[in-house]
């Protein structure tokens, strides 16, 4: 039987990579590179370029790229925006199943090389399961965890993720919208394109920012958000023009005297 590997990769250095994930990697015949249409992610197929190089033998693995389409923007609503990721996670299903089918012989293995780790706000996980269930195509998968942009960000800020007894909410610009500032002890926000958190500019909150995490350029913001805000606007601003692209990650927290 086929056999797929979801390789977390950690989020943005080939030093973050486990042990684990480097020794799965040695017994792969052909990587997949998904790579956007009008090669909007150069940068993050050049760091799967650079992690092979640097862990594996030349010659010992195949590499095969693969179109995905652009997601396509529209409707606001959470439903318009679930419609759409369904739809592009469809088509995208359609090129894997292709792939695992044309590309791999009977008991090859196989591999993506996901982001931070699969388990944290990423679909190969959900395809994976879809294309299995639609049984086109016969395989099985196994998931290497990573480190996550979450795990960079405290470690770099030095703080720990939980405070004692508090719990702690992972979510979305999008969804970090639907909240009160009364309802955000600790909130962890990925995926936030509009810099939702200027909605909290006027309370006592703090903020720990970071763009680029593990990455040569990382940025690392901190402080009451209400002092920083501009500081993290004017470099978030900066960096994606020079860039071309940004990933940022912030922790909101209410600072521990005042829970408001
Ligand atoms: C599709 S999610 C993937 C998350 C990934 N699976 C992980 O474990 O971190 C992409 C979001 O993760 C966050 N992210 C990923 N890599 C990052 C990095 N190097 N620096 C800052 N944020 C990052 C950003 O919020 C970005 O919008």
């Amino acid at each position: 039987m086929k056999k797929i590997y979801l390789i977390g990769i950690g989020p943005g250095s080939p030093d973050y990579l486990t042990v684990r994930a480097i020794n799965t990697m040695k017994e792969v015949d052909v990587f997949f590179f998904l790579e956007k249409e009008r090669g909007k992610n150069e940068d993050l197929i050049k760091i799967r370029e650079e992690i092979l190089m640097r862990y594996l033998s030349e010659g010992t693995y195949r590499v095969v790229t693969a179109k995905i389409p652009e997601r396509k923007k529209g409707g606001k609503t959470y439903e318009a925006y679930k419609e759409r990721v369904e739809t592009w996670r469809q088509k995208k299903a359609e090129i894997i199943t292709e792939l695992i089918k044309t590309e791999m012989k009977d008991r090859e293995t196989g591999a993506f090389l996901v982001w931070g780790d699969p388990a944290l706000y990423d679909g190969h996980l959900e395809i994976l399961e879809h294309i299995a269930k639609e049984g086109v195509v016969n395989f099985e998968y196994e998931v290497i965890p990573g480190i996550t942009s979450i795990q960079i960000l405290t470690a770099k800020h030095k703080i720990p993720l939980n405070r004692i007894g508090e719990s702690i909410m992972i979510t979305t610009g999008r969804k970090l919208k639907e909240y009160s500032t009364g309802e955000v002890t600790n909130a962890i926000v990925l995926l936030d394109s509009c810099s939702v958190f200027k909605r909290f500019q006027d309370t006592n909150i703090d903020i720990y920012w970071g763009s680029y995490l593990g990455d040569e350029d990382e940025i690392l913001i901190s402080g009451k958000l209400k002092d920083v805000i501009d500081d993290i606007k004017k470099l978030k601003n900066e960096a994606k023009k020079k860039k071309g692209w940004i990933m940022d990650t912030y922790l909101l927290r209410q600072p521990e005297e005042t829970n408001e």
